[in-house]
Parts: structure tokens; C-alpha cells; sequence
């Protein structure tokens, strides 16, 4: 348990600061560029070793656990109106080679200069994530593109296509990497996952800074999360500053494809479904769904059966008979709509419930409010949470793959 000594909880202040916002001359764009290329050269010896090469030397030996120094970490609200100066702070501690949390419309993330190898460590070290799983990309234009990504000629008028249907927004585009990337960020493949959000915070720190690696802002196989304060749960302690964004729109992490081009044309390898679906891709060109077939190696890490699980064990249940309560157990259900249909309400006494979509059943507010609710049962002390699977159709199929693989984080 790295962080049962942490006091994270009474460390992790919130605390707003008053007005000093000057804009930092290091903030221009040109400087920003210059301080970048500068930290590629510093890098250039860095930049192609394992991650082993990067940590302290405790981490080295044992990279999956955190054990530096906990850190206040200070959680700044975005004022609707004057959110641009957040955007300054984050920047000015990614240029010092610091993590943040970001609020994106699909999960937070946790950024860190895509350019730095040993900030991308740290990256690693806060979530306990094994090198073994790459990052994904921020970027805050779609010029950017090119610094970070190799789009082959083959599939650039398929690449165009989808970034102008579906950037800034939900999805990320895996295409072979920029020799810039660090090989820690995308964990050795030959391949970069690359998103444009369409959240203003990540969009404007991302192109004020330049490229951002930012994985979901959770320790490692937990629940993406969807607030500041299920970060602060997460992170807080390990992370100097949290940026609250409010509430995520999609509250799913983003749809992740890879263009091809086979002999029958275009195709796009399905990695991992999110709210953009496979009916909106079908719009541009075939969907093939990519599926870890036990045994087989993993083309990407993300596509593991078990991942984005609470700490409670959670079962599918269809049908009533499939859950038979036992005497003394605690058990928690999350519903689809609360009542009617196939709803498991009526069937044993639940120690606590959560509904998904409560009213009308839609399956955009069912996504919204997944990681929310799983966080709230995970909270409730139970032995089990039961859940009713979802209409698997349009975002549902991610909703559903989600809860699958919580399901499997325990079986
Ligand atoms: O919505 C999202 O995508 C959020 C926000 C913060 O952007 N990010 C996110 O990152 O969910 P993360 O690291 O939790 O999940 C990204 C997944 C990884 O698990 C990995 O499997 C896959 O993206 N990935 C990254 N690089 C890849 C690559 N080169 N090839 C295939 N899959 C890759
Ligand atoms: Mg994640």
C-alpha cells in the first residue's frame, strides 16, 4: 500500500489564490518553442531509454509504486470567465517539468511535456503505471499534428476526414511516431495515440505549451476520473496542481482508432470504443473492431479484459437468476433507469443503488454518469456491486466494454 502513510486527504489542501496573474514573459509562443527545442536537446540522450533510466533509483527498482515525497496539491477552479489564467499556471509548472491534472470533455488527465522523457517519468510514477502502456498525446491545434505523428501518404485523406469530422473531440487517432516522441510515451511501439480535445483548459494548454502526454488522471486500473475532486481522491498528495474544469461532458475516455489502408480500401482498427461510436466512424470508413483474444499479444495495453475497475468486485446480472443474494452480504446495484424493463430493483434488499440515466433511460447521460457512479457504490463498503448491462448500441458499447472489463478486474 505505497500511500497509506500519506496524510493525502489533510495535505491536499484546496486552496484558491488570490489574483496574481501576470502573464510570465516564458509564455509567449516563441519562447515557449525555443525553451521546447531546447529541452529536446537536453533530451536527445534521454530520450530513447527504458523507463528504468528515468526514475530515482528506489522507482527504478520497483517503478509501479509511489513512494516520492507527497506534495501539496493545490486544486484551482476555473472562473467561467477568467479560466485563461489557469492555463497560465499549468503552464508555467509543464515548463518546469511538473505533472497536472486537466480537465478534458472525456476524463481528466494527467499531463506532463510530451518532449521530456523525465517528466513523462513522473507521469508513470504518480498513476503506478507499468512502462508497458503507452500515453496518449494532447495537442492544441491540428497543425500540431505533424510534430508529433508521421501521417503516411496512404491514409492522409482518411487521417483529414476524420479530423474534420471529429477534431477537437473525442477521438484519438494512432499513427507511427514522430522520432521527437520519446519512446517513453507510447512505451516502445513505433506508433503515437494523438488527441485534439475539446475542452478549452487542455485545448489552450495544450497549444500555449505545445504537445502534452495525458493518460486519464486515476492510479493505474482504476476509474477514469470524471471530476477535480475524484482526481484529488486519486492524486491528491502526488501532484502539485489540479486544474477543476467542472463536471466532464462525455465522462468516457475517447474512442481510439487506427487508420489503414488494406487491399479493399480504408479501414479503421477499432482500439477502444468511447463516445464517439462505431455508427459515427462507419460515416467515414469500415470499423474493425480490435479484440484481445486471450493469449495473443497486446496491440495496445487499454485493450486488456481487466482495467478501469473499482476496488469492489462488480457481475454483470441479465437476468434475475443469474444473482442469487447470500445472507449477511452487502450488496450495491447500479441500474439503468431505476425501475421497469429488466431493472434488478425489487430483488434483494440493496445496501445502496445508483442509476445511471434515472428518468427517461438515455445512454449519453448513462455515460456521463458511469465513473461517477461506480466511485459512489465503490465508496458504500460493499461485497458486490451488481450491474444491469446497458443497451449495447451508439455510446452503450462503451459503456458496456467498461463494465466488462470491471467485471474481469476480478473474476
Ligand atoms: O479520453 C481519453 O482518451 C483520456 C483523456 C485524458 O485524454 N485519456 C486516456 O488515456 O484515457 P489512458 O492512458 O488512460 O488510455 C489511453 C490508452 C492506453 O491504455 C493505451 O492502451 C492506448 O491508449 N494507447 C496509447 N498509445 C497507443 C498506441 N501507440 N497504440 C495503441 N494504443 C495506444
Ligand atoms: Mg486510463
Amino acid at each position: 500500500m505505497p500511500f497509506k502513510a500519506y496524510p493525502t486527504e489533510k495535505r491536499a489542501q484546496k486552496r484558491v489564490r488570490p489574483h496574481r496573474w501576470e502573464v510570465r514573459k516564458s509564455t509567449h509562443r516563441k519562447e515557449i518553442d525555443e525553451a521546447l527545442v531546447g529541452n529536446h536537446r537536453r533530451d536527445s540522450a534521454l530520450r530513447n531509454g527504458p523507463l528504468q533510466d528515468h526514475l530515482t533509483p528506489h522507482l527504478a527498482k520497483n517503478p509501479f509504486s509511489c513512494k516520492s515525497p507527497p506534495v501539496d496539491t493545490q486544486l484551482l477552479v476555473a472562473d467561467f470567465e477568467d479560466w485563461r489564467e489557469t492555463v497560465t499556471e499549468a503552464v508555467a509548472l509543464l515548463e518546469q517539468g511538473e505533472v497536472v491534472a486537466l480537465p478534458t470533455e472525456t476524463v481528466y488527465g494527467l499531463a506532463a511535456c510530451a518532449f521530456n522523457a523525465e517528466a513523462v517519468a513522473k507521469i508513470f510514477e504518480v498513476k503506478e503505471r507499468p512502462s508497458f502502456d503507452p500515453l496518449i498525446v494532447h495537442i492544441g491545434r491540428k497543425s500540431d499534428l505533424e510534430k508529433v505523428a508521421v501521417v503516411p501518404e496512404e491514409i492522409r485523406e482518411l487521417v483529414d476526414e476524420l479530423i474534420e469530422a471529429h477534431w477537437p473531440g473525442a477521438l484519438t487517432l494512432v499513427l507511427p511516431k514522430h522520432e521527437d516522441i520519446p519512446d517513453l510515451v507510447t512505451s516502445g511501439l513505433p506508433t503515437v495515440a494523438v488527441r485534439l480535445s475539446a475542452h478549452e483548459i487542455m485545448c489552450e494548454v495544450a497549444k500555449v505549451h505545445g504537445p502534452i502526454a495525458a493518460p486519464s488522471a486515476n492510479r493505474y486500473g482504476r476509474i477514469s476520473p470524471t471530476s477535480a475532486q475524484a482526481v484529488m481522491d486519486e492524486l491528491g498528495g502526488r501532484i502539485p496542481l489540479i486544474i477543476d474544469g467542472g463536471a466532464c461532458r462525455d465522462g468516457l475516455e475517447s474512442t481510439i482508432i487506427a487508420p489503414t489502408m488494406t487491399e479493399k480500401g480504408p479501414v479503421l482498427r477499432l482500439l477502444r470504443p468511447g463516445p464517439v461510436s462505431k455508427e459515427d466512424l462507419r460515416l467515414i470508413a469500415k470499423v474493425e473492431r480490435v479484440r484481445n483474444k486471450p493469449g495473443a499479444t497486446v496491440e495496445a495495453p487499454g485493450q486488456r479484459a481487466s482495467h478501469y475497475a473499482p476496488a469492489t468486485p462488480l457481475m454483470i446480472v441479465t437476468k434475475p437468476g443469474e444473482f442469487v443474494p447470500e445472507e449477511g452480504k452487502k450488496y450495491g446495484l447500479l441500474t439503468y433507469r431505476g425501475s421497469g424493463g429488466a431493472c434488478l430493483i425489487d430483488l434483494t434488499d440493496w445496501t445502496a443503488t445508483q442509476t445511471l440515466s434515472p428518468g427517461k433511460g438515455k445512454l449519453s447521460e448513462a455515460a456521463v454518469r458511469l465513473f461517477y457512479c461506480l466511485r459512489q457504490l465503490d465508496a458504500a463498503g460493499l461485497d458486490l456491486i451488481v450491474a444491469e448491462p446497458v443497451a449495447n448500441t451508439g455510446v452503450g458499447v462503451a459503456i458496456m466494454d467498461r463494465l466488462k472489463r470491471a467485471a474481469a478486474a476480478h473474476s
